[in-house]
């Protein structure tokens, strides 16, 4: 069986390659992409607990080429130690946990807003009108861009998102470049004008982080803030996405959501290892390696099928199996180690907010379309668009 994450027949249902892969060709060659991959779990965990074997490099090459608005500024996610050590504690400032655990209330809110316009008809697309705004939103306002610019923010990072398809219409890749220059200069003004005038996001946080007598420059926040739109917003809208999609499929499964309303964290964590919104990460090797499955050359690309080791039966019984009570702790969908993901308790939280007011706050709803086009992405998975038609009933 041949394995190229950039066939449509991959895209749209990668499980069975993975399976094959996990069993007869662990370390794989993948000739048209000249790289490797690993499907094991134990592999992938391996590579992602040893990152002087397998350092990182080229993710933003993977997602936007040379569409990068800051092309000046290597990204966290591309840096190896010991940059990456000092950005990463700096960094986390922006992020601690009570920070997050305080947009609670705010992320209810904007939830709320965004369910009572989907619903505003009977029917309505999850991805346009809560998936895909719920992320932009609370970045945006955790980002510190005023009221009054949130269309102009929304639609810069709209156009620079585009760039992560590799878009080839020279009238697109345009567009997107545009995007870029504008939100770029957007964030030059916001990250001067906070210096003199703090207030209470991330970027203040950012601009007073200090570690050591170190601190971050302005391109490096520039290229930080740029970077947690990217990060943080396909992937979430496509946590939800998939959630819901598989529920649909699985109604035995929505039925036990439906009846234990905490089972909602732990259905968040399944749809992550079942379905995970970002299925591969590229790595690079330092030196040969000797895997479980066979060896690679030193200086290769490999890439780490996270969606693959996610359904590794050696790892997780029944793997193939959704089940929204099985609660899965050690899954690699944030990945793992010094680039765990930032943003996973963010993610964590709208996940869990918007499927709460999904499945309790709304009437029942069916997909009203048979096949659903996946994202055509080798790096993230989750559908275009997901219609909805709510039945007429009152909320559940
Ligand atoms: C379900 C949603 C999300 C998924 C599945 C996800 C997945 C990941 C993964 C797999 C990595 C590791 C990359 C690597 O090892 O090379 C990562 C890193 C990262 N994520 Fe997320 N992410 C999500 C949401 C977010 C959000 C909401 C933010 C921020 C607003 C964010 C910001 C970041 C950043 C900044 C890094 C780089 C960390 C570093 O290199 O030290 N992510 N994410």
């Amino acid at each position: 069986m041949d394995y190229n994450p950039l066939s449509p027949e991959v895209i749209d249902n990668p499980y069975p390659y993975y399976a094959y892969l996990r069993e007869h060709a662990p370390v794989y060659w993948i000739e048209p992409l000249q790289a490797w991959a690993l499907s094991r779990y134990a592999d992938v965990d391996f590579a992602l607990r040893n990152p002087q074997i397998f350092p990182s490099s080229g993710f933003t090459n993977q997602t936007l080429g040379d569409l990068n608005p800051t092309p000046e500024v290597p990204w966290i996610l591309d840096m190896n130690p010991p940059d990456h050590t000092r950005l990463r504690k700096l960094v986390n400032k922006g992020f601690l946990p009570r920070l997050i655990r305080a947009l609670e209330p705010r992320v209810h809110e904007i939830t709320r807003q965004l369910i009572a316009s989907l619903r505003s008809q009977t029917e309505g697309d999850l991805v346009s009108a809560l998936s895909g705004p719920l992320p932009t939103t609370v970045i945006a306002e955790m980002l510190g861009v005023e009221a009054g610019r949130l269309d102009d923010f929304k639609r810069w990072s709209d156009g620079v998102v585009l760039g992560t398809s590799r878009p080839t219409d020279e009238a697109v890749r345009a567009y997107v470049r545009q995007s870029g220059a504008a939100l770029r200069a957007y964030f030059e003004k916001l990250i001067e004008r906070r210096r003199t005038d703090p207030g209470e996001d991330v970027i203040t946080a950012l601009v007073r982080a200090e570690e050591e007598h170190d601190m971050l420059s302005a391109s490096e926040i520039l290229g930080l803030a740029i970077l947690l739109l990217l990060a943080g917003n396909e992937t979430t809208t496509n946590l939800i996405g998939n959630a819901v999609r598989n529920l649909l499929e699985q109604p035995t499964e929505l039925a036990k959501v439906r009846a234990d309303r905490t089972l909602v964290p732990s259905l968040v964590e399944e749809v992550l290892r079942y379905d995970s919104p970002v299925q591969l990460l590229p790595r690079q090797t330092a030196r040969e390696v000797e895997l479980e499955g066979g060896k690679i050359p030193a200086g290769a690309t490999v890439f780490l099928l996270l969606g693959a080791a996610n359904r590794d039966a050696r790892k997780f019984p029944e793997a193939d199996r959704f089940d929204v009570t099985r609660n899965p702790q050690d899954h690699v969908a944030f990945g793992y180690g010094i680039h765990y993901c930032l943003g996973a308790p963010l993610a964590r939280l709208e996940g869990r907010i918007a499927l709460e007011s999904l499945l309790f706050d709304c009437p029942p709803f069916t997909c009203t379309q048979e096949c659903l086009p996946q994202i055509a992405s080798i790096v993230v998975r989750g559908v275009q668009t997901l219609p909805l038609r709510f039945s007429a009933s009152g909320s559940m």
